[in-house]
C-alpha cells in the first residue's frame, strides 16, 4: 500500500514500534500487530465443507450477521503466536526475582516424568482398577507432604494456594459448626502483613476480618494476638515466613494462644520454601496450611496455568478434609467419593486435583531426597541473604540488619532525595533485561521491593543480578534520573500511564473505520 506521497504504508501496529525501522522490527525482535489488525474477515487458514442445512433452533438467538474474526492461513498464525510468545519473561529466560512468587527452575526430570503416557493420558473417570499407579503416586506424595509438614493428613485437591486457603478455612469452619459453635466464631484474625489471599478466602468463607497489627520489627507478636482475641474468634491466618521474609519467632506462642481462645491456626504455607526439612509446621502448633506445590516443589508457577495446593491438616481437623481421597484395603487403592455419614465439609473440585502437578511434585522431592530438600531451603535463604548484604550500603531495609529467609525486603527511604520512586526503578531493571521484584507490597513496607532469587540461581547469575542492580541504584542517587523516568526505554512498549490503564481501562479493540 502506498501512502499520498507514493511512500509505502507501515504494516499495523508499526507506527507504535519507536524504533526508526520501516516494519517497527528491532533486528530479530519483531513487532506484533493484534491479530484483528493482521488478520483478514476474507480469508480463513482451513477449507471447510459447507454445512447440509439444518433446521435451527436458536430462533431470536441465531448470529444475526458476521462476527468479524480474523482470518490468517496457518504460518501466519503460527507466527503471531511465536513472536508474542517470545515477548514472554521467563524463568527459562532469566532470574525472575518476583518476591513471593518463588519462580525457580523447573527441572526438565519433572517434565519427562509427568508426560509418561500412564499419568498424562489417563481419565478421571476411568474405571479405578486402571488407574492403581496414579493413586499409588498421588498417595505417596501425600504420605510425603505429611512428613515434611509434621502433619495428620493431606487434602490433595485444592489446585492452588487461594483454593488451598479456602479448603483449610472450609474445614475450620466445618469443625467449629460441629462443635455448636458456629454462630458464635465468626471472626478470622489477619496480620496487617498477609497476602490478599488471606483476607479475602476468610471473608468468601462468611467470616469477618479482624487486623493483627504488625510489629515494627515486620513480624506479629503474640501479644498483639492476644489483645485482639475473643470468644468469637474462629481462627487466625498467619504466614510464615511472612511476607517481609522473616520467620515468625513468636509463632508457638501464638499458637498456643489460639488454641486456648478455642480457635484454629491456620498457616499459610506458601513461604514453605524456606522452612522444608528445617522446621515442621506440625510441630509449631499448626492446624491447617496450604503448601504450594507450584512453589515449593518447582512446578510451573505463574501464567494462569495449572497449580496445586494440597493442605496439610492436624489431627483436629483431618476428620473435616473434603472428598475425594485415596484410601488403601485389601483390594489395592480405592477413592473415598462421597462424605455421606462423615463430617467432611464435602467436595470442592470435580475431581482429584492436578495430576501433572502432583507427578512433578514427587519427582522434585524423589530426586532432591530429604537432604536435598533441606538443602534447596538452606539455598533459598542463602541466595537471599546474599543478596542483602550485597545491597544493603546504598538500599534501605525496613527491619535493619537482620537475616532474612527466602526472601529480602528493602524500602524506599533510600531514594527519597533522588525524586525516584520504586516504580522508577522497577522499570530501569527492565532495560538491563531483569523482570523486576515484586513492588508495593508488602502494603506495610513504604515503597516496597521484595526480592526472592530461589535456591536455583548460580553464583554467577547471583552476582550479575546484584551487579546490575547495584549499577542502578549508584546511578539513581548521582541523580541519573533520565535512566529511570524514561525507563523501559529499550522494551517493546514504553511505560504504560497506570493511572489511565487502571482508570479508563480499554479492553476492546474496535476497528477503525476505513480511510
Ligand atoms: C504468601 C502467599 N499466600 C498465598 C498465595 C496464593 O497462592 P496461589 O497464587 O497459588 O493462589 C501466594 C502466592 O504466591 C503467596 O505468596
Amino acid at each position: 500500500m502506498l501512502n499520498s506521497q507514493g511512500r509505502p504504508t507501515q504494516p499495523p501496529g508499526a507506527s507504535t514500534g519507536e524504533t526508526g525501522t520501516f516494519t517497527g522490527n528491532r533486528a530479530l525482535d519483531m513487532e506484533e500487530a493484534l491479530i484483528f489488525e493482521t488478520g483478514r474477515l476474507d480469508a480463513t487458514g482451513v477449507d471447510i465443507d459447507e454445512p447440509t442445512p439444518f433446521r435451527s433452533r436458536l430462533g431470536p438467538h441465531a448470529r444475526q450477521g458476521e462476527i468479524g474474526l480474523p482470518g490468517l492461513c496457518e504460518p501466519e498464525a503460527m507466527r503471531h503466536y511465536v513472536r508474542l510468545s517470545r515477548r514472554n519473561y521467563s524463568i527459562d529466560g532469566g532470574l525472575y526475582p518476583l518476591g513471593s512468587c518463588t519462580m525457580k527452575h523447573n527441572p526438565r526430570l519433572n517434565e519427562r516424568m509427568a508426560r509418561l503416557p500412564g499419568f498424562a493420558d489417563i481419565h478421571p473417570l476411568q474405571p479405578i482398577s486402571t488407574i492403581q499407579g496414579a493413586l499409588g503416586l498421588i498417595d505417596e506424595l501425600a504420605t510425603t507432604l505429611m512428613t515434611v509438614t509434621g502433619m495428620a493428613a493431606i487434602a490433595m485437591s485444592p489446585k492452588a494456594g487461594a483454593h488451598g486457603e479456602l479448603c483449610g478455612m472450609m474445614a475450620i469452619k466445618a469443625a467449629i459448626a460441629a462443635r455448636g459453635e458456629g454462630a458464635a466464631r465468626t471472626v478470622v484474625l489477619v496480620p496487617e502483613s498477609a497476602h490478599g489471599t488471606n483476607p479475602a478466602t476468610a471473608a468468601l468463607v462468611g467470616f469477618s476480618v479482624r487486623p493483627v497489627p504488625t510489629g515494627a520489627d515486620g513480624t506479629v507478636s503474640a501479644q498483639a494476638v492476644r489483645a485482639v482475641l475473643g470468644p468469637d474468634v474462629a481462627a487466625i491466618m498467619l504466614t510464615n515466613p511472612n511476607t517481609c521474609g522473616l520467620f515468625e519467632r513468636e509463632i508457638g506462642a501464638i499458637a498456643e494462644a489460639i488454641h486456648e481462645a478455642g480457635g484454629y491456626f491456620y498457616c499459610d504455607g506458601a513461604n514453605f520454601n524456606a522452612i522444608m526439612g528445617k522446621t515442621r509446621p506440625g510441630d509449631l502448633g499448626v492446624d491447617a496450611m496450604h503448601i504450594n506445590l507450584h512453589k515449593t516443589f518447582s512446578t510451573p508457577h505463574g501464567g494462569g496455568g495449572p497449580g496445586a495446593g494440597p493442605v496439610a491438616l492436624s489431627a483436629a481437623l483431618a476428620p473435616f478434609a473434603p472428598v475425594p481421597s485415596v484410601v488403601a484395603d485389601g483390594a489395592g487403592l480405592r477413592l473415598v467419593e462421597h462424605a455421606r455419614g462423615s463430617p467432611s465439609f464435602g467436595r470442592m473440585t470435580a475431581f482429584h486435583g492436578q495430576m501433572g502437578m502432583f507427578v512433578r511434585a514427587l519427582a522434585f522431592i524423589l530426586s532432591h531426597g530429604g537432604d536435598g530438600l533441606r538443602q534447596a531451603s538452606e539455598d533459598a535463604v542463602l541466595s537471599a541473604n546474599y543478596i542483602r548484604v550485597s545491597l544493603n550500603d546504598l538500599m534501605s531495609s525496613p527491619y535493619g540488619e537482620r537475616p532474612c529467609m527466602h526472601e529480602v525486603l528493602f524500602d524506599d527511604r533510600w531514594l527519597k532525595d533522588t525524586g525516584l520512586t520504586t516504580l522508577d526503578f522497577a522499570k530501569a531493571m527492565i532495560d538491563e533485561g531483569y523482570h523486576p521484584m515484586t513492588v508495593y507490597f508488602p502494603l506495610v513496607v513504604h515503597g516496597a521491593m521484595l526480592i526472592e532469587p530461589t535456591e536455583s540461581e548460580s553464583k554467577a547469575s547471583l552476582d550479575l543480578f546484584i551487579m546490575t542492580l547495584r549499577d542502578l541504584a549508584l546511578s539513581a542517587l548521582a541523580g541519573e534520573r533520565e535512566r529511570f523516568e524514561a525507563a523501559p526505554r529499550l522494551a517493546p512498549r514504553r511505560r504504560l500511564d497506570e493511572t489511565r490503564a487502571a482508570r479508563q481501562p480499554i479492553l476492546r479493540w474496535t476497528r477503525p473505520a476505513p480511510a
